[in-house]
Formats: structure tokens, C-alpha cells, sequence
């Protein structure tokens, strides 16, 4: 019989374990763990017994060959209420007959549809910009991905439904964190001042969705968003669609997983280019020659390689899901160290991703390494930005589409400075977000 080992790792306080070092910062924590450690690190985070798989083989276990013996992580589970039982969150069987019943609306086919929507916001947001003007880039990505969420998948304008939508999402974001970072999360069901104003919020955002949901169901009218597809599922086997609360369930899953994400490469994105005339040179010929001045269509996409390459390079060094989780259902094996049921393990891109094993010179950003031969023999789970398996992100297609085009668009007309004076950090919350923003400056191309 194979003799399992365990791993090792970093002390900890008696009772907090490796919380405090974790709460203190979180990136740096990850860095120096599998520097310290290796690819397989235990670590403790108060009674939580957590791993951390550092290396692309291990994580390829976790995602696919072993995937069976795993569930979503705890942190996940920390607010049941805003997420119900959408796909993001829900397990096993009702996980594979919801997965099934989307996957086709998230078709390649299908979701070039929603492209002239996200040139269309674009250009109506830049149509606001003058040169010289002062902007906080990262704001301005917000604003638009929501904009684009609530067109694609509400057929909504922003200004009244997705508003609220987003500062509902805003407190479930903070009501989260405290959660995540606090020794013994209270039930929810406590009336503490957090988790009534978490209460207020979810109850705020099941006004606007469920009013929507009515509203098309009551129209029967085809918008031709994502809700409409929805809306329209019907399982293979039974013929069964979505009920309310499960369309509720899935567009809130979609609008959360889909907005800040998208916006957050977009904004390292800017912020990459800013520091690299180079990069941003090639853009801009690219751009002149597969455009010429157009406007950018779905058709482009497949022609935007350097665009694209721009994206993926920044979803390397600033990965949105900095760390992806899941808790173990049985004891199981994971390169050869012994995984016991309940515990939580962490595959952190933050580290692996930026891991000289994989990546000539893994701090700097070089875009060109995406069309390179070597990146073909890259390890598959070296890089995974959209996690990986049967859990891998269903809105991937979407969200490159949406990338390359909005770069595209935003960058034949405009380029970003940096404010001299500014330090941007990133904060990993449940995102990796850029603090305190991304200030600088518009200026023509
Ligand atoms: C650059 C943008 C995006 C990034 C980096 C990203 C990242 C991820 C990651 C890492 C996961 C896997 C989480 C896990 O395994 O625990 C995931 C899952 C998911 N993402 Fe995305 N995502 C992005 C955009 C989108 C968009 C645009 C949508 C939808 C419109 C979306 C919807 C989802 C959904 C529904 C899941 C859960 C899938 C399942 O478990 O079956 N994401 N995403």
C-alpha cells in the first residue's frame, strides 16, 4: 500500500491558527507559504483545516480527476441567501441539470448576439470623455460592465433596476468579508446590525428580479437577453423549465459572477498598458490594421490576437478569482498527500500563475508570451483564470468576447496615464480589486 504523507506548514496561534497572518494580507501570506513549503501547504485558519495546492498537477486532480470528492468551499456557503441554489453555488444533481439546461444559452454561436450591445455601451461611454480630463479607469469599467450585464441579461438600462442592483451587491460584497475574516461567523439568522443590513439588501434585490421575471413571463415577449433564454430552458429529459426562484437564483448568480470580474481585467488592463508604451504601441497597430478606423464587430474577435493577448496577460499577473476553493466530501488522495474528509483546499493562481516553474520572468507583463510555442507546452493547470473541470466558468466565451471588444473599442480612440502620484495596490477580497482605484488621465490616441 502507498504510504500517504501529510503536508507541512507555518505555525499558528493556538486558537486562531493562521487566520491573523491570513487577515493581514492575504497575497503576500499565499506567496510565502509555498515559498516556505512547496506545492502542497497545511495551514490552519481557526478550526478550518485548510490546504493549499500550489502546483498545476495537484490542481488538475482537484478539478478533474478527483472532482467527485469535492464540494464548493465554505466561503461560498457564508451567505446562502443571496446566491440560493444558482450555479455557482449549488452541488451535485440539481448542479448538472441547471449546468445543462444553461450551457447552451452560453453557446459560442449564441452569445456573439450580445456583441454589438458591449460596442454599442462602450462607445456610449467614451462618448463622455474628453482628453485631459482626470478618470478613475477602474470606475469607469464598473460602470460599464454593469451597464452591459444589465442590457445582456435583463435587457435594462442603468440608472434605476441595475443601480440598486449593484449598491445591494456592494453591502453583500463588505457583509461577505466580515464573514469571511471573522473567527466565528454568526448565523445569518442573528439580527446583528451586519446581517440586517445584508437582510435589507438581498430583500431589496428579489424586488427588482422578481419584478422582472414577472414582468416577462407575464409579456411572453422574446428579448432576446439571457433571461429570455433562460426563461425558455427546457431540460432534454423532462421537458421541465426554470421555476422563479430558480431563474432568480441563476440571473443573480450571472449578474454577480459576470460584472466585476470582466471589469477588473479591463482596469489591470489599463493600468498594464499604462506602463508599457511598447505593449500599447502594438495595440495600436493592430488595431489599425485589422480595423482601419471602424468599429470594432464580433467578427474582429478571432483577428484581435494581440488585444486578446493583452487580456490574458493581465488575468495572469491580476487574476479576479485570485484563489479558487473546495472542501473535500471524503478522505481522499492528492498527489500522494492524504486530503481528510472536510477539508478546505485552496488552489491560489495568485501564486501558481506567477510561478518561475511555468513562466519565464513571471512578474513581468509580456503579452507576447501568449503567442509564443513554449505556452503551447504549458501544464494545463498553470494558468486557469476561469478555474477548470466540470466547474469551469460558463460565462468564459462571454467574458473574452466582451474583453477583446471593449479593449478594441475604448483603445482606437483613447489611451490612459497614470496620476504621477499614485500607488495602486491590489486587494484581494472576494476579487482581486485595484485600491483606491485606478486614478489617471484621458488622452487622445
Ligand atoms: C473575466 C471574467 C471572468 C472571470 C475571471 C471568471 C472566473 C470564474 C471562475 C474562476 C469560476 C470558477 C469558480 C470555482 O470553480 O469555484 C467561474 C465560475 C462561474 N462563472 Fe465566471 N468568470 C468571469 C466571467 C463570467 C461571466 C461573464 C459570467 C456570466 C455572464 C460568469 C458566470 C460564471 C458562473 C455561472 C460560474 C459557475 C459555473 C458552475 O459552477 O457551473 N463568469 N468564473
Amino acid at each position: 500500500m502507498i504510504q500517504l504523507r501529510e503536508p507541512t506548514g507555518p505555525k499558528g496561534h493556538w486558537l486562531a491558527g493562521n487566520l491573523p497572518e491570513f487577515r493581514r494580507d492575504r497575497l503576500d501570506f499565499l506567496v510565502r507559504c509555498a515559498r516556505d513549503f512547496g506545492d502542497m501547504v497545511k495551514i490552519r485558519l481557526a478550526h478550518r483545516r485548510v490546504y493549499l495546492a500550489n502546483h498545476p498537477d495537484l490542481i488538475e486532480e482537484i478539478f478533474v480527476t478527483h472532482s467527485k470528492h469535492f464540494i464548493k468551499h465554505f466561503a461560498l456557503r457564508l451567505n446562502p441567501v443571496l446566491l440560493g441554489k444558482g450555479l455557482l453555488t449549488s452541488e451535485a444533481d440539481f448542479w448538472l441539470r441547471q449546468r445543462r439546461l444553461i450551457q447552451p444559452v452560453f453557446a459560442r454561436n449564441r452569445i456573439t448576439q450580445y456583441g454589438p450591445a458591449m460596442v454599442a455601451a462602450t462607445e456610449r461611454a467614451i462618448g463622455e470623455w474628453k482628453p485631459g480630463e482626470a478618470r478613475d479607469i477602474h470606475a469607469e469599467m464598473m460602470r460599464l460592465t454593469l451597464a452591459i450585464a444589465a442590457k445582456t441579461l435583463f435587457n435594462a438600462e442603468v440608472g434605476t433596476d441595475a443601480l440598486a442592483v449593484a449598491q445591494a451587491m456592494e453591502v453583500m460584497q463588505s457583509h461577505f468579508l466580515q464573514r469571511f475574516n471573522s473567527l466565528m461567523p454568526l448565523p445569518m439568522w442573528i439580527p446583528t446590525l451586519a446581517n440586517l443590513r445584508a437582510r435589507r439588501a438581498v430583500k431589496q434585490l428579489d424586488a427588482v428580479l422578481f419584478r422582472i421575471i414577472r414582468e416577462r413571463r407575464e409579456s411572453k415577449a422574446d428579448q432576446g437577453d439571457l433571461l429570455s433564454l433562460l426563461l425558455h430552458a427546457r431540460d432534454e429529459g423532462d421537458g421541465a423549465g426554470m421555476t422563479d426562484h430558480q431563474l432568480r437564483d441563476e440571473a443573480m448568480t450571472l449578474f454577480l459572477a459576470g460584472h466585476e470580474t470582466t471589469a477588473l481585467v479591463l482596469s489591470w488592463s489599463w493600468y498594464l498598458l499604462a506602463q508599457h508604451p511598447q505593449a500599447e504601441q502594438k495595440l495600436c497597430d493592430e488595431l489599425d490594421e485589422v480595423l482601419a478606423g471602424r468599429t470594432p464587430t464580433v467578427d474582429d474577435w478571432s483577428r484581435l490576437k494581440f488585444t486578446e493577448m493583452i487580456a490574458l496577460e493581465a488575468m495572469r499577473l491580476y487574476p479576479p478569482a485570485y484563489v479558487i476553493g473546495r472542501e473535500a466530501i471524503t478522505d481522499c488522495a492528492i498527489g500522494g498527500y492524504s486530503v481528510p474528509r472536510g477539508t478546505t483546499v485552496l488552489m491560489p493562481q495568485w501564486v501558481v500563475q506567477r510561478d518561475p516553474r511555468f513562466f519565464d520572468e513571471p512578474e513581468r507583463f509580456r503579452p507576447e508570451r501568449w503567442g509564443e510555442e513554449r505556452i503551447k507546452s504549458l501544464p494545463k493547470f498553470a494558468y486557469f483564470p476561469f478555474g477548470g473541470g466540470p466547474r469551469v466558468c460558463i460565462g468564459q466565451q462571454f467574458a473574452m468576447m466582451e474583453l477583446v471588444l471593449i479593449l478594441a473599442t475604448i483603445a482606437q480612440k483613447f489611451r490612459f496615464r497614470l496620476q504621477r502620484s499614485a500607488t495602486v495596490t491590489p486587494l484581494p477580497t472576494f476579487t482581486l480589486r485595484p485600491v483606491p482605484g485606478i486614478p489617471g488621465m484621458i488622452e487622445t490616441r
